[in-house]
């Protein structure tokens, strides 16, 4: 029997904030079935692609995703029926050209990726082999090192903190102990914090959420719990920051804050320095620091070709975010992957705040050999099901 499209079922279900979101199962005529869920940002770019949304008050606020779910069977399954589901980039292609937009303006990005997506994973079953393999072939394989998010400020939680993202970065070469070092590590500040009678509730990715303003604090609290946790800041562990600077109104002398920051303490990484369209900072920044650590474009870039195409010849950023969901297809994700590596780039697959059990970045950051990933904090489970998954795929690697 064979691989070609037969079905597309596609429904709305909710993500880890409870706000709706699509899912999309693909069956094959051989029977085969590859089912994708989409995520969704808080601190979206401006130049991300388009998240369709009903805009409908009478349900969910306006978020939900029936138009979504109308695209699928009305515009986008005439026109995939009987296309192999192996033949991926003539796939998208069609998708692509079926929008018609720039950013997937008519049927949303979030309706195409779920397609694009479940698309490969019915093909992946077909051929019985796991996704990562599937995608990447039989190439060997590595795992990228995890950054776990265990403080939130900014837009995922309702602290003061300005920057959004506090994270650790175990490195040893086993995959498994870097969660275990990062599970730990989370463990020790949730004490610390709890001993300096700050609150331990978590924002939307699984980090704390406490009550203090400085990240001087915040990051003297991480470097503290990575210390009695028994792992050396520095040398077993990093940290990295998203500070997310769109979404940050004073901006100025934040370049010279990274620079007395990076000396401090054992930055390895920091993210979204500088505005998405500020390229004379981002140009400063990477000039001033980039010879020291990663300085990564999510914002900046929103997974795009021409962004990042733009980002190399003007010498912004010396890394890469990856997301699917701001481009919108699994083709166009990979194409912006492999510019960046073949251009030196350091590149890190991301998660969404908002996010579902789905675990497709993990299988794809391998396949390409990527070799960084921030899934969140090590504990909720939408975040946690992209680490366990990397668990098992270095099981079937060893
Ligand atoms: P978002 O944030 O998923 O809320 O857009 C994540 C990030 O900025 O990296
Ligand atoms: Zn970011």
């Amino acid at each position: 029997m064979s691989n070609k499209i037969q079905a597309l079922h596609a429904r709305e279900i909710l993500d880890s904030r409870g706000n709706p979101t699509l899912e999309v199962d693909c069956v094959l005529e051989s029977g085969h079935m590859g089912r994708s869920s989409v995520p969704s940002g808080a601190s979206t770019g401006y130049h991300e692609a388009i998240e369709l949304r009903d805009q409908d008050s009478h349900r969910f606020f306006g978020k939900g995703v029936l138009k979504c779910i109308s695209h699928v069977y009305h515009d986008i399954f005439p026109a995939v029926k009987g296309h192999k589901a192996s033949e991926q980039t003539s796939l998208d292609r069609l998708l692509i050209d079926l929008d018609g937009t720039e950013k997937k303006y008519r049927m949303g990005a979030n309706t195409i990726l779920a397609v694009s997506l479940a698309a490969a994973r019915a093909s992946a079953h077909y051929y019985k082999l796991p996704l990562f393999r599937y995608l990447g072939g039989s190439v060997q394989h590595k795992l990228p090192f995890p950054f776990f998010n265990i403080i939130n400020g900014g837009k995922h939680a309702d602290n003061r903190l300005e920057f959004q993202e506090f994270m650790i970065s175990p490195r040893k070469e086993i995959f498994g102990e870097n969660l275990r070092a990062g599970a730990e590590v989370y463990h020790t500040l949730k004490k610390i914090l709890h001993r300096h009678k700050l609150s331990t509730n978590v924002g939307d990715e699984g980090g704390f959420a406490p009550n203090i303003q400085s990240t001087k604090e915040a990051l003297e609290f991480i470097v503290e719990a990575i210390e009695s946790a028994g792992y050396r800041p520095g040398l077993d562990v990093m940290i990295g920051l998203d500070v997310a600077a769109n979404e940050i109104e004073n901006t100025d002398n934040l370049i010279d804050q990274y620079v007395e920051l990076v000396e401090r303490y054992p930055i390895i990484m920091i993210e979204d320095g500088c505005k998405e369209d500020d390229f004379d900072s981002w140009h400063e920044l990477n000039s001033r620091l980039g010879s020291q650590i990663q300085l990564i474009g999510d914002d900046l870039f929103v997974t795009n070709k021409k962004r990042l195409e733009f980002g190399i010849k003007r010498d912004l950023a010396n890394g890469i975010l990856i997301k699917p969901n701001q481009v919108g297809t699994l083709t166009e994700t990979i194409e912006t992957v492999k510019m960046a590596q073949e251009n030196g780039m350091k590149v890190m697959f991301s998660h969404r705040s908002g996010e579902t059990e789905d675990t497709f970045i993990a299988d794809l950051c391998v396949a390409l050999g990527v070799d960084q990933i921030k899934s969140g904090a090590p504990a909720r489970g939408e975040r946690i099901a992209k680490y366990n998954q990397l668990l098992r795929i270095e099981e079937l690697l060893n």
